[in-house]
């Protein structure tokens, strides 16, 4: 089992690049199922749940390779419809195969999905919209069954712009002749960049990145090769470390108006930002002023997926600042970690009130979701003395060469194998 062990005090300094979008190209890798060809999918990280999903198109009957970043997937051959279980517990966007298997097989058997332990997650909003496509779901001893004679096409409108609903719903419609329309669907730039993935290969969808997305179904899919736009969250997390541990240093490869909401805080706690085309510059303040209230929201607003970071960065703030997680009803699973570090933090439902501290200390501190963990490294880089954080698989879920990034920023981390 190994370990990040981070020892604070170094502000950080220099550039970095940022990976490609976790939550783009899972969804894309499972999208590749539709076209019964070629997909070439470039700027794909090394994550464990990337290489669970090509785990899970091998198992379905698709060729698959992955180096320096390319992956290759030929999806000519479907020779199974079932998404095995201990694949669908390892992630929340396993989900998205239903919807790719019904549009290419009619059919899909998979069991609910896995993910970050964020409170209840549902599929009832997917298992609804599939309801009203005319698609059947038997459930039986924990498998859901799907079939679609034929998939009808209408409108959805969803009670909650869920991301994953938006891409399951995509997904399944993208082969059946007929326009479906998903009103209140998800704007996040990555339902953009499945659109993007999509169109590349013939489907004919138009409206991601707005609450109205028409998908025009089509059997004539074909080859295609995409680039995956930036990882935002990844970008979000090393602005963190630097207000944090002060210092300066340029965050490149993003789309900066990705994270438009986050920039405004970090402006608002006193970082100094320029925006450049396809980077930032970020440099930290002298102390940190509190912000007042953070409301998580869909996308444009605040994202909950940076929640942890900016409770990070309010931990030392000369103030006191509010944070209400409206997206998940558990993602406050940092909190009592950071307190261990020093942080006075009370949470009543879903908010959380933070009062500055002058200083965290390191400690032992584990990761109990992928940002959660992310963020106790954040801390670390301004604690006193060293922290260890164990439970680091759940940061390899999302952040390719995570403390080798960091090092090269400047800090002070290591991995270190602590088997027993
Ligand atoms: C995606 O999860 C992301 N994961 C999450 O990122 C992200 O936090 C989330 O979108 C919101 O932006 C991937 O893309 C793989 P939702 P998803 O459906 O699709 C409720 C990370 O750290 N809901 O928009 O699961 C749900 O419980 C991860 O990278 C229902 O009630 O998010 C939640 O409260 C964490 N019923 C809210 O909606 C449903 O059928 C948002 O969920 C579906 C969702």
């Amino acid at each position: 089992m190994s370990v990040i062990k981070i020892r604070g005090g170094r502000p950080l300094s220099g550039s970095i690049a940022v990976q490609g979008a976790k939550n783009s190209v899972l969804p894309i890798l499972a999208a590749s199922v539709l076209n019964g060809g070629k997909s070439i999918i470039h700027n794909c990280p090394d994550l464990t749940d990337v290489r669970i999903s090509l785990d899970i198109l091998k198992h379905l009957g698709c060729d698959v390779s992955f180096s320096n970043g390319t992956v290759v997937v030929d999806s000519s051959e479907i020779t199974c419809t079932s998404v095995p279980d201990e694949l669908m517990r390892c992630m929340r966007s396993s989900v998205i195969f239903a919807g790719a298997l019904l549009a290419r097989a009619g059919k899909a058997q998979i069991s609910y999905p896995g993910g970050c332990n964020l409170g209840h997650r549902p599929i009832d909003l997917h298992l609804k919209a599939f309801k009203k496509l005319g698609i059947i779901t038997e459930e039986e001893h924990g498998n859901l069954n799907f079939t679609a004679d034929s998939i009808s096409p209408c409108q959805i409108f969803l009670e909650f712009p869920s991301v994953g609903a938006t891409e399951n719903i995509m997904l399944a419609v993208c082969r059946t002749h007929g326009t479906t329309t998903i009103i209140n669907a998800a704007r996040e730039p990555e339902i953009v960049d499945l659109q993007v993935f999509l169109n590349s290969m013939g489907a004919h969808i138009r409206g991601a990145g707005t609450d109205v997305i028409e998908i025009e179904g089509t059997e004539k899919l074909h080859d295609c090769e995409h680039t995956v736009i930036a990882d935002r969250i990844v970008a979000a997390t090393y602005m963190a470390a630097v207000v944090v541990a002060g210092g300066r240093a340029e965050i490149k490869n993003i789309v900066p108006n990705h994270i438009s909401a986050f920039i405004a805080v970090m402006r608002e706690c006193g970082a100094s930002v320029t925006v450049c085309d396809d980077s930032v510059i970020i440099t930290a303040p002298k102390y940190i002023r509190p912000v007042k209230m953070i409301n998580t929201l869909p996308y444009p607003g605040f994202p909950t997926d940076a929640q942890s970071l900016v409770m990070t960065v309010m931990a030392t703030a000369r103030g006191t600042s509010i944070i209400k997680e409206n997206i998940f009803g558990g993602r406050f699973n940092h909190a009592g970690e950071l307190a261990r570090m020093g942080a006075d933090i009370s949470i009543a439902d879903k908010i959380a009130v933070v009062r500055g501290v002058r200083n965290l200390s390191g400690c032992d501190v584990a990761a109990a979701d992928l940002r959660s963990g992310a963020s106790l490294a954040v801390a670390a880089l301004c604690a006193h003395g060293e922290t260890k954080i164990s439970n680091v698989c759940y940061i390899d879920r999302g952040y390719e060469n995570f403390e080798q990034a960091l090092s090269l920023l400047g800090a002070d981390i290591e991995r270190v194998d602590e088997s027993d």
